[in-house]
């Protein structure tokens, strides 16, 4: 821990300022409390500034005292309920170190708050636990930005030492993931590459397989890793970058490689770039010498949000995609947010559109904050931005969350993880007829409007729904409509094709809310054409 301020957000009743107060004793560290100050300067409470001065008069005493804050250091800050609400204010404080928000649920905080003689009275009506939800519900994907910590159940002095920990085990989010062949955890966070096998527990020989691409950027972080002199084994295949080099001749070079290499039955291959290097060397891990270990490095926004959680492995064929392949769990994935930093924007870009996806499938809050914060941005800021690296680690872990749990639930994709596919039927097709002209996610973008079309003109959701996701796609940078150069008829017949369909009636996955999804195995072929033709129109 360097010398970062820390910042404690949060409702009112969570405990800001006797936490932040245990925690500056730990630290040893000083203390500021926002509200604190500004009642000091003005020389009365806050009920009487807000009283006699009006709110608005508080609110710029609250960005005054934001922007001075910023320009110190090694403080921990207790913030006003509501300061770091304001873009500005958080902006400021954010980027001078990592920001906490106390979590509690609605029971706890009138409980809390009916001890204090100070707050009391603001919530001293009759509907209070109403007006506590309800403010509780409008400041979710404002407050989601921050590392939550709960309070519940939990006294001051754990919920200090709680943050203690994060702030030692370098702010990391880590996510188990369970699975029939054992669990591991998807660790998610800043500049981790350089720890990376040390996080994955691997203490052998180790072959890492990474592209032409992302190699010469990032290999050389991973093998800093202290535990490879020790190890003495270390060696690193680099193969072509893109799709069309996902295929059974690299695998076959690749596995040229090791044999020369002489990597033993105790190794291990750590996987070192996008969805195509993962699902290549999580095949050739899951089959060399009958399967070594596997440990994920994703790269690629994709990758960290969809194909690095779930253990599927595969190459393709002249036939189609993803024929040939495996399921292998790895030990550990290890996603990097620096990484992103070197990302082609538009990589980035397309990486949103299985964001949105997770939004859309279970996490409404998740989809808020696509709307409310910005999200499209040429990901060279990251490498300068560490308050951005900050909000793109909390909503990748939310998106790999997900991703988590549907996999869970269905670890050999027999059922549920079919709501994965949203937007993937008309997606692909798209792909298909474009002669793959067209990247995966800007495909998934246009299907996932199309399905919502789809709902809305099945009754299924409400009629404003797909304005609703094309305004967010938009937003993200992605298309919404398919190019009208494709040909609707073609689009049709590629899906009709696709192995999805059930006689003369097409399954999809439907939109019912943003949240809620389902799949619906009798949608009439009249009615997907008429989608089609409504949605290839130029943007
Ligand atoms: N296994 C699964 O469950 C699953 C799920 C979804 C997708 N996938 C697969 O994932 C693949 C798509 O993944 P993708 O979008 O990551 O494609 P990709 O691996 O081809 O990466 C896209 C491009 O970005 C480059 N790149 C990646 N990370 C970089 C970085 N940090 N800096 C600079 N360049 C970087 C790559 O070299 C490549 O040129 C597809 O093959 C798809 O089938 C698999
Ligand atoms: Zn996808």
């Amino acid at each position: 821990m360097t010398n970062e301020n820390v910042i404690l957000t949060g409702f009112m009743g969570t405990g800001k300022t006797t936490v932040g107060r245990l925690l500056a004793g730990r630290l040893g560290r000083a203390f500021v409390d926002t509200d604190e100050m500004i009642v000091g300067r003005a020389g009365k409470p806050i009920a009487a500034i807000f009283r006699d001065d009006g709110e608005a008069r508080f609110r710029e005493w609250e960005a005054a005292v934001a922007e001075e804050l910023a320009g110190r250091r090694g403080l921990v800050i207790a913030t006003g309920g509501r300061l770091m609400l304001d873009p500005d204010n958080a902006a400021a404080l954010g980027a001078t170190g990592p920001v906490f928000c106390l979590a509690a649920a609605p029971e706890t905080i009138l409980t809390r708050v009916a001890g204090d003689d100070a707050k009391r009275p603001l919530l001293d009506a009759p509907d209070a636990a109403r007006r506590v939800q309800t403010l509780l519900q409008q400041r979710a994907a404002a407050y989601a930005r921050f590392r939550p910590v709960m309070t519940d159940g939990r006294a001051p002095q754990e919920v200090a030492g709680d943050i203690a920990a994060a702030l030692a085990g370098g702010l990391r989010d880590v996510l188990p993931v369970r699975s029939p062949d054992g669990s591991y955890n998807v660790i998610v966070g800043d500049g981790l590459l350089a720890e990376a096998l040390t996080l994955a527990g691997v203490n052998g020989p180790v072959a890492v397989i990474t592209d032409s691409e992302v190699g010469p950027r990032h290999a050389a972080t991973l093998q800093k890793a202290a535990f490879s002199e020790k190890s003495g084994f270390y060696t690193v295949l680099t193969m072509p970058a893109g799709e069309r080099h996902k295929t059974l001749d690299t695998v076959r070079d690749l596995y040229d490689g090791l044999l020369d290499a002489g990597l033993e039955r105790q190794g291990t291959i750590v996987a070192l770039g996008g969805g195509v290097v993962g699902d290549v060397a999580g095949f050739v891990a899951a089959t060399y010498l009958r399967g070594v270990a596997f440990v994920l490095c994703p790269t690629s926004l994709l990758a960290m949000v969809d194909a690095s959680i779930g253990g599927k492995t595969g190459v393709d064929m002249p036939q189609g995609k993803n024929l040939v392949g495996a399921f292998k769990q790895p030990r550990a994935v290890l996603a990097d947010v620096g990484t992103l930093a070197t990302l082609p924007a538009a990589e980035f870009t397309a990486g949103l559109a299985e964001v949105a996806k997770h939004g859309l499938i279970t996490d409404p809050l998740l989809w808020q904050r696509l709307m409310m914060e910005e999200w499209h941005y040429d990901p060279r800021e990251l490498a300068a931005d560490q308050l951005r690296r900050a909000d793109l680690q909390s909503l990748l872990a939310r998106a790999i969350a997900v991703k988590r749990a549907v996999v869970e639930e269905d670890p050999y994709e027999r059922g549920r993880r079919a709501v994965l596919n949203l937007g993937h039927t008309f997606g692909h097709a798209v792909e298909q007829v474009s002669g793959y002209s067209v990247r995966h996610g800007d495909a998934v973008a246009m299907g996932l409007a199309a399905a919502a079309r789809l709902s809305a003109r099945l009754e299924e959701c409400s009629p404003s729904l797909p304005r609703l996701v094309e305004m967010v796609l938009a937003r993200l940078g992605l298309p919404t409509h398919i190019p009208p150069t494709l040909d609707p008829v073609a689009l049709f017949a590629a899906m009709r094709t696709d192995k999805k369909k059930e006689a003369g009636r097409l399954r999809f996955v439907l939109i019912r809310d943003i949240g809620d999804v389902f799949v619906r195995g009798d949608v009439a072929e009249g009615v997907v054409m008429e989608i089609l033709r409504e949605s290839c129109v130029d943007q």
